[in-house]
């Protein structure tokens, strides 16, 4: 399918100040769009220029919460070329969050497609400050106009690209961190492995309360025995104990991350034990007080690496690592950062050049 190229003819101003460019918050000039519906299939492959859409106010994504989301970014290499980290993997993920929503397949090929015309086009809006990114937002919205609970037949897929910098205000620095005991995020058979949404409203609650507390975000508990940690929501979540990484096993309730399964990899190529099990508010404290629960970070695209600095539960409260980034997660956040940069030779076959064309 051809991409058609609209350009806008009133390009908006780069941000000047990519030291303070926040998360999210500014947007560039085109966005890329196609539709589908059962009788042609995707079609309409188009960029044009940024701006707000028209849909009918009947439209299920409003209604019934059709809407699945991924999250990548680009980064400009120090040679002034421009890169995409796994696309492929985000692609993989789409896919397996439409099925579960009843939502179209994307064909991976044409959608990787779509990414690199689109951020071939948008490359001056990479920032070239070190630890800024353009954080491309693909989304999936069903769009048939009418209320009855039905599968979906016709809908809108979407990429737009925000300059970016640090997730969390902290940047490298520890974040605060509540175990919640109230809400839960998602249980076995339900959506959580799926990106979507309605897993992220169900979560503004209990992320709000964690916040007027001094809480960066929540961490999740398992929503039948409300015993296992899960993860956090923007990121998922690794503890290291007794020199063992160990990480919550996915089971359907976890999101499967793309940087989670990156440093992994990592992890057991340089050597290190890492476990994917379940792992219990317990176990944790009990391995805190007696001081084997050496570090412990959030993994996700946003986030990057993000550690722990103190976990907090019904109350009571320990500090991990002396509030301060442990070895481990320095080095997944050095090794990660300088392959998704350039900066060192990406043996995995992960990144992907956009080639100025
Ligand atoms: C990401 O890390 O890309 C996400 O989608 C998480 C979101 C809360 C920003």
């Amino acid at each position: 399918m051809e991409i058609k190229i609209q350009k806008t003819a009133a390009p908006k101003q780069k941000p000047t100040d990519e030291n303070n460019l926040g998360f999210g918050k500014i947007f560039t000039d085109h966005m890329f769009v196609m539709d589908y519906d059962p009788e042609s299939g995707w079609h309409d492959a188009r960029i044009v220029p940024y701006g707000d859409i028209s849909l009918s106010p009947a439209c299920a994504v409003f209604h019934y919460g059709a809407e699945i989301f991924e999250g990548l970014k680009a980064y400009r290499r120090a040679d002034g070329g421009v890169q995409l980290f796994r696309p492929d993997a985000n692609i993989e993920r789409m896919n397996n969050s439409a099925e579960r929503l009843c939502l179209p397949q994307l064909d991976p090929e044409f959608t990787l497609k779509a990414l690199e015309t689109y951020v071939e086009l948008e490359q001056d809006w990479v920032p070239h400050t070190p630890g800024a990114s353009l954080y491309l937002r693909p989304f999936l919205i069903g769009t048939d106009p009418f209320l009855g609970l039905h599968t979906i037949q016709k809908a809108t897929f979407m990429i737009i690209a925000s300059p970016s910098g640090n997730y969390y205000a902290e940047g490298l620095n520890p974040v605060k961190i509540m175990i919640e005991d109230e809400d839960v995020r998602a249980v076995r058979g339900g959506t959580g492995y799926a990106k979507c949404g309605g897993n992220y409203a169900a979560s503004n609650r209990a992320g709000a309360k964690a916040e007027a507390k001094g809480f960066s975000q929540v961490l999740w508990l398992d929503g039948v025995e409300r015993k296992y940690v899960e993860e956090v929501g923007s990121m998922n979540v690794m503890f290291k104990i007794d020199g063992e990484v160990v990480t919550p096993v996915l089971l359907g309730s976890v999101l499967p991350g793309v940087t989670r399964r990156s440093c992994i990899q990592l992890m057991k190529d340089w050597g290190m034990k890492v476990t994917e099990r379940l792992i219990s508010v317990e176990e944790l404290f009990t391995a805190a007080k007696e001081g084997r629960l050496e570090e412990a970070w959030g993994t996700g695209t946003a986030a990057v690496i993000s550690p722990i600095g103190m976990l907090s539960f019904k109350g009571e409260s320990f500090v991990i690592n002396d509030n301060k980034i442990g070895p481990t997660a320095q080095k997944l956040y050095d090794e990660l950062t300088d392959i998704q940069w350039g900066r060192k030779d990406d043996p995995y076959n992960w990144i992907v050049k956009i080639d100025r064309k």
